[in-house]
């Protein structure tokens, strides 16, 4: 409409200009409150999509829990929702620890497979459950055991170190020597021994960001993030522009020329930690749009801009997009789906997962 207005912080500009001040910081909180909306999801059978039956499905997932003595761990990527009626709620690092302690003896696990998986490694007298067991993911799906068993026997004259993302399979882990996140993976790739060739499985982007900070060598295996690639210079850009004054904050699993743009490159934890103690109002988050829920629930009052892709305002991933409080409710009621696994394969993955957890702690 052609008004324009400016809203206090350090020369934060959004598209309009209000020369009234007292309207600012009204204006301010209307925008916060704005973009704190969610979506109500779709219905299901006994549980409506209106408030009043969302808030009955949420309770009688509470109430179920209690009953299977079960314990609640989503990611941060998980729908809002799920977000709420979690017991915890974090990155993949966080969700490890959390899973290795607790003394429940059900885990339902809001994530994707090789979350859930990870989850029952360390616990394989637990039931694990995993709302949907659809929910995969393209990285670990870009690595498949086979194939790595068969390069390192082509290079066996190499005598890798195997250091693996923890965004992979069972079998994979099996095979790797420590287990990393995109918490801890710097630290644990400079505690990896000096005189070993390290091979860095499955992502590429991450690994190219753990060299560049560490600056130690390791070869790559060519695997990526179907929604972290989606993240171009270009539209990262565009919407830097727009909020020149908004720091950028981007996971590790973007490419380079995007980690480039960026004020901060980290973890989804590191994320609230990092806009929390910021000075600025307003940020622009380059990762899976879930992130969003949590950073405007646990830092209120600043705005949350999500990094958009060239064709999209937002990037989701649909494997965690998976889970819903309808799966997540019949997951508790009916103890499925359970991840299972053959017990070599599980004591085999659990050896560099403890040390991935020993060695970050
Ligand atoms: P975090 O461990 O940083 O939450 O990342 C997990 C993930 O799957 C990113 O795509
Ligand atoms: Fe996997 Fe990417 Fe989805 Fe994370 S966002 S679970 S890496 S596909």
């Amino acid at each position: 409409m052609g008004v324009d207005l400016t809203v206090p912080g350090p020369g934060w500009q959004v598209g309009f200009h209000l020369r009234v001040a007292g309207f600012r910081d009204k204006l301010l909180s209307i925008m916060v409150a704005l973009n704190t909306l969610v979506q109500p999801p779709a219905s299901a059978e006994g549980f409506s999509a209106d408030a009043a039956s969302r808030t009955d499905l949420a309770a009688a997932i509470r109430r179920l829990k209690k009953e299977r003595n079960a314990v609640i761990l989503a990611h941060n990527y998980q729908i809002g929702e799920i977000q709420d009626v979690a017991d915890y709620v974090g990155d993949s690092l966080g969700l490890s620890y959390h899973a290795q302690k607790t003394d429940a003896d059900v885990i339902v696990f809001c994530g994707v497979h090789f979350m859930a998986e990870t989850a029952k490694i360390v616990n394989p007298t637990k039931t694990v459950i995993l709302p949907d067991l659809d929910a995969g993911c393209s990285l670990s799906e870009s690595c498949p055991p086979e194939k790595l068993a068969a390069f390192l026997e082509r290079n066996a004259d190499k005598n890798y170190y195997v250091i693996a993302y923890i965004n992979c399979s069972a079998g994979v882990k099996a095979l790797s020597d420590v287990i990393v996140t995109s918490g801890n993976a710097i630290k644990i790739v400079e505690a990896a021994p000096a005189d070993r060739n390290i091979l860095f499985v499955p992502d590429q982007n991450l690994g190219g960001w753990v060299m560049e900070k560490t600056g130690r060598k390791m070869d790559l295996w060519q695997g990526n993030c179907y929604v972290h690639v989606e993240f171009t210079r270009q539209s990262i850009e565009r919407i830097r522009d727009q909020y020149p004054d908004a720091p950028v904050v981007a996971h590790p699993e973007c490419t380079f020329a995007v980690r480039l743009l960026a004020d901060e490159v980290c973890s989804t934890e590191k994320m609230i930690s990092y806009c929390r103690d910021h000075e600025a109002n307003a940020f622009i988050i380059v990762t899976e749009g879930g992130m969003l829920h949590r950073l405007r629930k646990e830092v209120p009052g600043k705005l949350f801009i999500a990094g958009p892709t060239d064709h999209c305002a937002c990037a989701d991933c649909r494997f965690m997009k998976m889970n819903t409080l309808e799966k997540l409710h019949d997951a508790l009621l009916h103890l499925s789906p359970e991840i299972t696994m053959p017990e070599e394969i599980r004591a085999r993955a659990e050896k560099p997962i403890l040390r991935m957890l020993e060695q970050s702690r």
